[in-house]
């Protein structure tokens, strides 16, 4: 249990809802683990108040602060700086004190790239699908892109949304590297051996039996398969990826180190693998 004391420095994330977070299990077991003097807690802000809840945190001198659904990008604009990539993606999960204010960073994004380097995923070079085109696809599609992806084929039901991230980051990048596509036209994407990354909410428990695309054809085109659900542990694509001999990870692991990116941010500190095993064990457990 942590201690609280005189000096104890208090963290959080704002966010509408936050009652189901498990950022709170993940910060404090860190803390805990690593001998670190602080305390990690939830603040409900409504979106009309997240000026008052930011400038409120940096008058209480609070180091350091997540921000969830639905501040991620009215937030931007009350920060001293940003990260170029986060700024690009225009999405910040992660404030870090800065002498003035807060510095955004997204970490979600971060927490991805750990999760690929973890399971022995390389960007660079890598030819890579990504399913849907919402905010999480938007920031995923950045990442691929410029950690030097050789290309991305950006599916989507709706098209057109699919069509803006790839403007957004083609333009970013300076090079057509995201294709969009709709879903069903998947037998344009040439060869096999992708990267895929299902970023849609299909599949979400309790629908966990449907998965945005079916067909056999389509997971022979799969090298490995990245769900970013974590409810269900299994989800139908990452089931349909592994019945090609595929490996599937679920996003669990995303979530963990989206935090563990924060933590090391506001605490200067390296987080060992055997520290974040310990609390991906947890998170499981929590999550069951
Ligand atoms: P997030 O911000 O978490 O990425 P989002 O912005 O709500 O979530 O995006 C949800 C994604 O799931 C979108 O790509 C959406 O497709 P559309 O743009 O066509 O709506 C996709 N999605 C949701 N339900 C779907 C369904 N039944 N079939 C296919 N795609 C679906």
């Amino acid at each position: 249990m942590i201690e609280i004391k005189g000096t104890t420095s208090v963290y959080g994330l704002i966010g509408n809802p936050v009652e189901h977070s498990v950022s709170p299990v993940i910060h404090n077991t860190l803390a805990e683990l690593l001998g670190i003097d602080m305390v990690y807690a939830t603040f409900k802000v409504e979106k009309d108040l997240v000026a008052d809840a930011v400038k409120g945190a940096a008058a209480l001198n609070v180091r350091g602060m997540n921000v969830t659904v639905p501040h991620k990008q009215s937030v931007m604009n009350l920060l001293t700086d940003i990260d170029p990539l986060a700024k690009a993606i225009g999405a910040v999960n992660t404030l870090v004190r800065a002498e003035d204010g807060y510095k955004g960073y997204n970490t979600d994004i971060l927490g991805l790239e750990r999760e690929l380097e973890d399971v022995g995923v390389e960007l660079r070079g890598n030819r890579c699908i990504i399913l849907g085109a919402g905010g999480a696809s938007r920031a995923i599609a950045f990442l691929c892109a410029s950690k030097g992806a050789e290309v991305i084929y950006l599916l989507n039901r709706t098209i057109s949304k699919a069509e803006d991230i790839a403007a957004a980051v083609n333009s970013y990048i300076g090079r057509d590297v995201v294709i969009p596509m709709a879903i069903d036209d998947y037998k344009n994407i040439p060869g096999i051996g992708y990267l895929t990354i299902q970023t849609t909410s299909v599949g979400l428990y309790p629908a966990c039996d449907s998965a945005p695309a079916d067909e056999k054809d389509f997971y022979d085109k799969v090298s490995i398969g990245v769900d970013i659900i974590y409810n269900p542990a299994e989800t139908k694509f990452m089931k349909y990826v592994k019945a090609q001999g595929k490996p599937a990870y679920n996003g669990l692991k995303m979530l963990l180190y989206q935090g563990v990116c924060a933590f090391e941010l506001w605490n200067k500190v390296s987080v060992s693998r055997e520290i974040t095993d310990v609390v991906y064990e947890k998170l499981e457990k929590e999550l069951q």
